[in-house]
């Protein structure tokens, strides 16, 4: 008898040791949002940290780089639904659109979810379900040269878009006469995607313009201040800025921008880690602000990634890891470190370690709170992509002058009654209290 039990008790444990050995490790699948050589370095850096501590794999995927493309991807992907990827990067704006395919986080970040700015934490629920955990805030900034400033006797950023105007005019005339043909005043995105719509949603907020569709539902976006906002910009096409910024994307105004042969440039927060690269031409030789503004104040508009879990995933638990480990608070460090990505939590703000590489972070902290912009993904749901899309158009033919800017925003009118049934109105009092230091948030 005791011979059988030995035997059946050997015997169990040899197949515990011959499952144990012959299981494969788990390897989750995760699709994010495209980035160059310094961020994917860094990534994989971060996923070989996460593989070391759990024993977990993480086989990051390629994507591409327009915002417009990913969408595409994502949605082909998730309406198949196969079991992977198991982890997705969801930009804020993507909630409303994917919020059936992502488990509900909810119950298992309650107090993470509470340390983070609240704007941007809630930016990632519909209808009390936490889609995706925000990983990384993003807010428009203003980069400028600082040498270059000096040398034109200007001592200060410029603080209206009419001020930039000037200023980059000047400076670009300036350069171009000591021989730099290349130079341009203000690079930005102008290419028929995404970040389009961030820009010019920043310069019509700006001027009181409003947010295209208002929190009320009503469209707001047929008015004489975003009119006038997008005239100017369509004015520097070719004057300040070069003909071809009506194809860049966030990456094409960066290399300018790095190259040396722009004064200020529209980009995101980490876009500084490029600009401060040992081997960068600008090195030390600029710095960031808040996006000049207008009579309604000084806004950028909000951005940034979540991460959500597919619920087809065959890893749930493994993938919870994964998103546990990329917000924790000492990952977020170093990645500020590493990449100049904001935190999401205000707290790590205050932190020399973080400010120490990043010193205009305190402006960030501030801006998060009262100097953004949001776009209408939250009112606008599942058709917010089309929304977005209808806006894309009307602005990118205003920068092209295939259409007046008036013609443009009274079709675009129609077409957004047309996409989501709502009334249409003026904005009016969409930019609150100015008086509280010129950057207020338009929510
Ligand atoms: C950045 C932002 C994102 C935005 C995109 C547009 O990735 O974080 O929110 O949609 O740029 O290009």
């Amino acid at each position: 008898m005791v011979r059988t039990i030995c035997i059946l008790l050997l015997s169990l444990l040899l197949e515990g040791c011959t499952r144990a050995s012959v299981q494969e490790p788990v390897t989750l699948t995760f699709l994010e949002e495209w980035s160059n050589k310094t961020f994917s370095e860094a990534r994989e850096q971060e996923l070989r940290q996460f593989t070391q501590e759990t024993g977990i794999r993480v086989s990051l995927l390629p994507s591409p780089e327009s915002a417009r493309q990913k969408l595409v991807l994502w949605r082909e992907l998730l309406g198949t639904g196969a079991s992977g990827p198991d982890v997705y990067g969801v930009d804020v704006i993507w909630p409303g659109i994917l919020a059936e395919y992502f488990v509900d986080l909810k119950p298992y970040f309650a107090t993470e979810v509470s340390l983070q700015f609240p704007t941007i934490a809630a930016g990632y629920v519909v209808d009390n379900k936490l889609v995706a955990m925000a990983y990384r805030p993003d807010i428009g900034l203003l980069y400028y040269r600082t040498d270059l400033l000096r040398q034109y006797g200007y001592r200060e950023p410029p603080r209206t878009w009419d001020e930039l105007e000037i200023m980059a005019s000047r400076i670009q005339a300036g350069e171009r006469a000591k021989g730099k043909k290349q130079f341009w005043g203000f690079v930005w995105q102008g290419a028929a995607d995404e970040g389009l719509t961030c820009d010019a949603l920043e310069w019509q907020a700006a001027e009181g313009g409003g947010r295209i569709i208002e929190e009320d539902q009503t469209i707001s976006v047929n008015n004489p201040e975003a009119i006038r906002a997008w005239q100017r910009a369509a004015r520097w096409v070719g004057s300040i800025s070069p003909p071809g910024v009506v194809g860049y994307r966030e990456w094409d105004s960066l290399n300018v921008w790095v190259a040396g042969d722009a004064a200020f440039m529209r980009n995101w927060p980490s876009a500084y880690a490029d600009s401060q690269a040992a081997e960068s031409p600008i090195r030390n030789k600029f710095d960031i602000a808040l996006l000049p503004g207008g009579k309604a104040g000084r806004v950028g508009t909000l951005g940034g990634w979540g991460l959500g879990i597919s619920r087809f995933s065959a890893h749930p638990r493994e993938a919870l890891e994964l998103v546990r480990y990329l917000i924790r608070r000492d990952v977020q460090v170093k990645r500020s470190r590493a990449l100049s990505q904001p935190p999401t939590l205000p707290e790590l703000y205050n932190l020399l370690e973080v400010l120490e590489l990043n010193p205009r972070f305190d402006l960030l902290s501030q801006a998060f709170r009262t100097g953004i912009v949001l776009r209408p993904s939250n009112v606008t749901g599942k058709k917010y992509q089309e929304v977005s899309d209808a806006y894309i158009e009307a602005i990118h033919s205003v920068l092209t002058g295939e259409r007046s800017a008036p013609e443009a925003a009274k079709a675009l009118q129609n077409e957004l009654v047309h996409i989501t049934g709502f009334q249409t109105r003026r904005p009016s009092g969409i930019i609150s209290g100015t008086a509280r230091g010129g950057s207020e948030s338009v929510h």
